[in-house]
């Protein structure tokens, strides 16, 4: 399906190279603006004037003190982000009508988002909104191999290493720094960490020259920008000291009627793949780049998240329904459309651009109903999903995959858009 890597590091800094040019000319628009406590500044936007404000938002484990930041686009929508793990906690969009609604899932305050642990509830740890790192996704048995080292990792997820190791490695446990930016047509959250080397180690530790923990310090720096056509944008950029591996993304859980409003196999989706990448047990790829055409993975041509869900399909079976990676169908390096969701009721739209070669779509499997959401409601099973943009799982161990070394020097960057619009009768 995908082309192939004669030289998968070459190619990957070429797709790193054109992708940080279309992020300069984008960011070339917005001017760097006021620091502080509230009220950063505003631009002219449209009828309204977009914002971003900020309240104190409680005191992490580390107490470090963490704020709530609201974008505003003046327009009629607003994303509620925190430093927490630079979570997304709400994004508040209109419906066809103008009713505005949270489609975010999530928790009402910073408490829910600690105890979010995988040893607290039934559910799990839900990443609820957060960023992801420093690597998204499974890697098989928890290590992997670079330049003749084997790197062991923790493995919080049976054997594997998932969403970046235990909990106190995960970048969605973080107090990032934040810098609010006011552009002219847009307002900006800019969030900063430093990963030391070594995160995310096995324990006991091996032995060397078995190499411990992730190697290579990593710098992240993840832009929020909320625009004035109603676009939720993220530009992730890294670098590292060291060889590395990377993979970032988004886990933020869509249900366009309303986060808490119930179960989302009504709302349509379209996922722009020709192929996905079947899963053993542990929900590691099994190798294969398979074709969806005649499978319940065929999104090609937009269909209820719920038709096929039930379908007894050897893959749903295995995954509790669809947590899957698809191979998105692209041309060249750029943004690219990923997927579109709709939800005929509201008529609200989410569409999803990234330069990422994949997405994993997740259909909220793991809720179990034991979660309080924001708004007092339960989360139950498929009240949810995800669409995070990434490379493919377990890369580091799959050399068919692209890709996601860093090595020092080089520039990791990434950039998806999530766009609400409106569509259907008025
Ligand atoms: C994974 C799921 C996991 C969920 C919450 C998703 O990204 O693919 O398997 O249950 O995150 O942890």
């Amino acid at each position: 399906m995908h082309a192939s890597f004669l030289n998968r590091k070459s190619r990957r800094v070429l797709v790193l190279v054109l992708a940080s040019t279309a992020i300069l000319a984008a960011g070339a628009a917005s001017a760097s603006a006021g620091h502080g406590h509230h009220g950063f500044g505003h631009g002219r936007v449209g009828h309204g004037s977009a914002s971003i404000t900020s309240q104190p938002w409680g005191t992490a484990p580390d107490g470090t003190s963490v704020n709530l930041y609201t974008l505003n686009n003046g327009r009629g929508m607003t994303v509620t982000i925190t430093n927490f793990g630079g979570i997304v906690q709400s994004i508040n969009v209109p419906d066809r009508h103008g009713q505005v609604a949270n489609v975010a899932l999530g928790f009402s305050n910073l408490a829910g988002y600690v105890s979010d642990d995988y040893t607290t509830t039934a559910s799990g740890e839900t990443y609820f909104g957060a960023i992801i790192g420093r690597y998204a996704n499974r890697i098989a048995n928890g290590s992997f191999t670079l330049n003749g080292v084997t790197y062991y990792l923790n493995q919080n997820n049976g054997t594997n290493t998932l969403h970046g190791g235990a909990p106190v490695s995960q970048w969605n446990t973080k107090v990032w720094a934040a810098t609010p930016i006011s552009g002219r047509h847009s307002v900006s959250l800019e969030l900063t960490y430093t990963d030391p080397a070594g995160t995310a180690a096995r324990v006991p530790p091996m032995a060397p020259p078995a190499g411990n923990g992730f190697p290579g310090t990593v710098t992240a720096k993840v832009v929020y920008t909320l625009t004035q056509d109603d676009a939720l944008r993220m530009d992730y950029t890294a670098t590292t000291d060291a060889p590395t591996v990377i993979n970032l993304t988004n886990h933020t859980y869509f249900n366009l009627a309303g986060e808490g409003s119930g179960g989302v196999q009504g709302q349509d989706l379209m996922i722009n793949a020709d192929s996905y990448t079947p899963v053993n047990a542990n929900l590691i790829p099994e190798g294969g780049i398979v074709p969806v055409a005649g499978t319940p993975f065929d999104f090609r041509t937009a269909k209820p998240i719920g038709r096929d869900i039930n379908s007894g399909n050897t893959q749903l079976v295995l995954a509790h329904g669809f947590d899957h990676n698809w191979v998105l169908n692209r041309s060249g390096s750029g943004l690219s459309l990923a997927a579109r969701a709709y939800d005929p009721a509201s008529g609200r739209v989410l569409t999803t651009w990234t330069t990422e070669p994949g997405v994993q779509f997740y259909s909220g499997n793991f809720l179990q109903g034991d979660l309080v959401g924001t708004s007092g409601h339960t989360y139950r099973q498929t009240d949810g999903f995800t669409l995070e943009t990434q490379h493919y799982p377990d890369s580091p161990n799959q050399l068919n995959f692209p890709s996601t070394e860093l090595d020092a020097g080089q520039h990791f960057n990434s950039t998806t858009i999530y766009q609400f619009s409106t569509a259907g009768r008025h």
